[in-house]
């Protein structure tokens, strides 16, 4: 005789009893997102007439240095609480040896200077990289076809040190050199700026991802040859951590996991392994796909708000994003 299964006369659990009502659903949300968790990255342009929209990033413009004052009041009105900026240049003041890099004057820290002078609370992130400057569009400085290291270190604490004298508040190493972290922090300790936070681009890959970026800051169609020699091989979660764990260890406050969305495995692990703030960039091309499926009525508009939820759910404490502004606008609505 064979055995009847016995079939229970109701389920077990009933997961849709707190799904029920929206009541019920905000009770047991577990992660929220809100203004403070963003930074908005902004370029700002020196090119006359280099201001607009960036045709491969639709609603995001490249900003004059007016543009740029009136982003952070926007960014302070809205209770977004950094602005990372970005430098378009002079393409016909790009040099091999990068050297308006350290400017004091060049487009990036004067645009540090105008938005502390309209919005001082706001906390203004820097990009460490040689890209705007080189006229190759490399992060690193090139020499026979080789980016050379502990050269390219030199000029980026030079740089720096005039992002610091402009008044960041925090230092977006985005290069992907051996010791650049260790290089800053000592600089920042030996020249006044104790308090100076690095937010390190720690798992930075080497992505498909960052090509409207490039068009964004003019340096597409420069870059010779890719990046494969300094960022990360999208395949390498071990060499990912061992990045987090080395620039924490030679000084970074906050790490960043950089794409973001096919890196979501990422911040989940770097959160939970090292406990320390850690930032996912959802970056250029991740905002493409988005936006421009949203504009071909493929996509709801509400795929911004569940794509940032999915950072928080994977443990980042926070998110430079293209959207911050929208997103941010959408939350003060909500109230
Ligand atoms: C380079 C830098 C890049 C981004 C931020 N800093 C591009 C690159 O590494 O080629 C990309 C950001 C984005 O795609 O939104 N210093």
């Amino acid at each position: 005789m064979s055995s009847m299964p016995i079939i229970p006369p109701f389920p077990a659990t009933r997961l849709r009893r707190l799904r029920r009502t929206p009541a019920l659903r905000a009770l047991t949300t577990e992660v929220t997102l809100s203004a403070s968790n963003l930074i908005w990255p902004v370029f700002v342009t020196e090119i006359a007439g280099g201001e607009g929209e960036i045709a491969s990033m639709p609603g995001v413009e490249r900003l004059t240095l007016d543009g740029a004052k009136r982003a952070a009041e926007t960014a302070m009105r809205l209770g977004i609480p950094s602005i990372c900026v970005f430098p378009h240049s002079d393409p016909d003041l790009k040099t091999e040896g990068c050297e308006r890099a350290w400017d004091p004057e060049n487009i990036g820290n004067r645009a540090i200077r105008a938005i502390k002078e309209v919005a001082p609370e706001l906390a203004v992130m820097t990009d460490i990289a040689l890209d705007p400057y080189n006229i190759n569009g490399h992060d690193g400085l090139v020499r026979d076809g080789i980016i050379l290291n502990d050269e390219t270190v030199e000029a980026l604490v030079r740089m720096a040190l005039t992002q610091a004298e402009a008044g960041a508040d925090i230092l977006g190493p985005s290069d992907m050199m051996d010791g650049r972290i260790a290089a800053l922090r000592a600089a920042m300790e030996a020249n006044g700026h104790k308090d100076m936070a690095i937010l390190s681009y720690a798992a930075k890959f080497a992505s498909g991802f960052y090509g409207p970026f490039r068009d964004a800051v003019g340096a597409s169609g420069r870059l010779v040859g890719d990046k494969k020699t300094y960022q990360v091989n999208p395949a390498n979660r071990e060499e990912a951590l061992r990045c987090v764990a080395r620039d924490l260890a030679e000084g970074a406050d906050m790490v960043m996991v950089k794409p973001g969305m096919p890196y979501l495995d990422l911040c989940r692990e770097v959160r939970d392994r090292f406990e320390v703030p850690t930032f996912a960039y959802q970056v250029s091309g991740e905002y493409a796909m988005i936006e421009g499926a949203i504009r071909q009525g493929w996509l709801s508009r509400d795929v911004v708000m569940e794509s940032l939820i999915g950072f928080r759910r994977a443990g980042c404490d926070g998110i430079l994003t293209y959207f911050a502004p929208q997103v941010a606008e959408l939350l003060a609505q909500k109230g």
